[in-house]
């Protein structure tokens, strides 16, 4: 069966249709003839991701699920959240945007912080959503030198390296992404 992951990354297409099997054939955007950009307007990572996944169901008439991914600081009232991507403006710079936070976070001491994904599949006239959630501390000062976005600043939640000091299989057995990405494949495993 024919299934839409709506990004352009094949690595994580690639990664993702491997931990599926054969069951179902998944197609990215630029496959299924979408080449044009999604709107995301909204002001929730929930709502981004149901808005693409709803956006190529209804347009190509495919199933289809979409991911949406941030950081939620609370003490800073949920910032940079849904503009995590381009926190410090539009040049979408990791550097820029873990500056900014560090700035925000200079005189505070609540550093809890959480990534969380949210993802939203079409299936069969019907909407669900999966989502994982780590929680974690903002640092100081930049640690590490793998990863992306703030990964040089989280510290999961147990652990004292941040993930940017960790190897990508080890970043992987805890991240938000792949407990999310879990629950869709258990999903999908199953119907
Ligand atoms: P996306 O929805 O996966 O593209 O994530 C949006 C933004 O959230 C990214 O550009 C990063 O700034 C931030 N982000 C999401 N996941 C991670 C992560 O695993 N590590 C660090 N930053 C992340």
């Amino acid at each position: 069966m024919k299934l839409c992951f709506a990004t352009n990354n094949q690595n994580k297409l690639k990664e993702i249709q491997a931990l599926l099997g054969d069951k179902f054939e998944l197609v990215t955007l630029s496959e299924i003839g979408c080449l044009e950009e999604i709107p995301e307007p909204f002001e929730t990572i929930e709502e981004n991701a149901l808005a693409k996944a709803r956006y190529v169901h209804e347009k190509y008439g495919l199933d289809c699920f979409a991911d949406d991914s941030g950081l939620i600081v609370p003490s800073l009232n949920g910032e940079p959240g849904v503009h995590s991507a381009y926190y410090a403006g539009p040049q979408r710079s990791h550097d820029d945007n873990i500056n900014l936070l560090l700035q925000k976070l200079s005189n505070e001491n609540d550093r809890s912080a959480y990534f969380k994904t949210v993802i939203y599949l079409s299936f069969q006239n019907e909407y669900h959503a999966f989502e994982g959630r780590v929680p974690g501390t903002i640092i100081g000062e930049k640690r590490g030198t793998g990863g992306f976005g703030y990964d040089p600043v989280f510290v999961p939640q147990g652990h004292d390296r941040t993930f940017a000091e960790m190897s990508l299989a080890e970043k992987s057995k805890i991240s938000h992404r792949s407990i999310a990405f879990a629950g869709l494949i258990d999903f999908l495993e199953n119907h």
